[in-house]
């Protein structure tokens, strides 16, 4: 729970940047603050997935050590603003995220930037395999659904890469949801209870993989990832680093553990939190604390005083 302070703290402190055109600038004010809280929790963290070189962040890189040092080792994804562009155009659904797992369970995937993924509910679990073409996933889990296929929402990154991806879905009969950026709220969003998104498909960043699959556990839902190198030399650099190409990643192999914690709060207005408000003298946050172990979705409201934050 502690740890939602940081995402909470990055949120707030990205909020000035919403809408000015500055993705650099957005970053790093949320850097700065998901740092400075991180390093008043009881945790020994080490980052494993953090600021790739996609944002040439000077903090918060792959290997730095979090928190005071005194309770458990765990390792640590960090995204301080997942959805960089959006905060800068003062788009929807950019959010401010942690996932947290034992030391040394957390795939570190950081040399292949991208990897395609299948995300969905519980209902999804034994029926859709990445695998299979697109259409026949969608007709399994609407069957374990027990809805119609043409009810079917499938999320999408709206990507040139992903134009055949989506007339096929189109084709079954199924809706699509074309997300601008996110898709880690697009996966969470397939896979938790009474929501309009029944499955999240393609291919996106592999940090954000595996932090889904930190979310997904506590949600017994289902994610599947399979690497997507861009050229060669990324495809060795990956195997060089013991990835396996080609092969698919069950949420077990994305992280080794039972124990895992997701925590984001939303930057700006989403279909998972809510964004940043300003009541007055109170800054207010949404945001959800995710639990393997317990398999809980906690939804946190908290009011900050804004005198605090000047
Ligand atoms: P950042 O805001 O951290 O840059 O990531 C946004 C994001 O949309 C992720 O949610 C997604 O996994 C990835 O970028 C997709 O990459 P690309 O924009 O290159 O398709």
């Amino acid at each position: 729970m502690e740890l939602v302070r940081a995402t909470e703290a990055a949120a707030i402190r990205a909020v000035p940047w919403i809408g000015r055109g500055d993705k650099m600038g957005a970053d790093k004010a949320a850097v700065d603050a998901m740092r400075k809280f991180l390093g008043t929790v009881d945790f020994d963290g080490v980052v494993v997935i953090g600021e790739g070189e996609k944002d040439q962040a000077p903090m918060l890189f792959n290997g730095e050590r979090v928190g005071t040092g005194k309770g458990p080792s765990c390792d640590i994804a960090v995204d301080p603003i997942d959805g960089t562009s959006l905060t800068a155009a003062g788009r929807q659904n950019a959010l401010s995220m942690i996932a947290v797992s034992e030391r040394g369970t957390m795939l570190d995937a950081s040399s292949v930037f991208y990897m395609e993924k299948l995300v969905a509910g519980p209902e999804g679990v034994g029926v859709v395999d990445i695998r299979k073409p697109i259409g026949e996933n969608i007709r399994a889990l609407a069957k374990a659904k027990n809805k119609p296929v043409e009810e079917m929402q499938v999320a999408v990154l709206d990507r040139p890469r992903h134009a055949q991806l989506i007339d096929e879905i189109r084709a079954a009969g199924a809706g699509t949801r074309l997300l601008l950026d996110g898709d880690v709220a697009g996966g969470i969003n397939a896979a938790r209870y009474e929501t309009r998104i029944d499955m999240c498909v393609g291919t996106g960043g592999s940090p954000e993989g595996v932090a889904t699959a930190c979310a997904i556990k506590a949600l017994g839902g289902l994610i599947q990832g399979r690497l997507a190198p861009q050229d060669d030399e990324e495809r060795q650099r990956g195997i060089d680093a013991g990835l396996k190409m080609d092969h698919v990643y069950e949420a077990d192999e994305l992280v080794r553990s039972e124990n895992t914690f997701f925590v984001a709060t939303g930057v700006t207005d989403g279909g998972l939190v809510e964004g940043v408000r300003r009541k007055g003298p109170i800054i207010r946050t949404e945001s959800v604390v995710l639990r393997s172990r317990s398999g809980t979705v906690r939804r946190v409201i908290a009011d900050h005083l804004a005198s605090k934050w000047l």
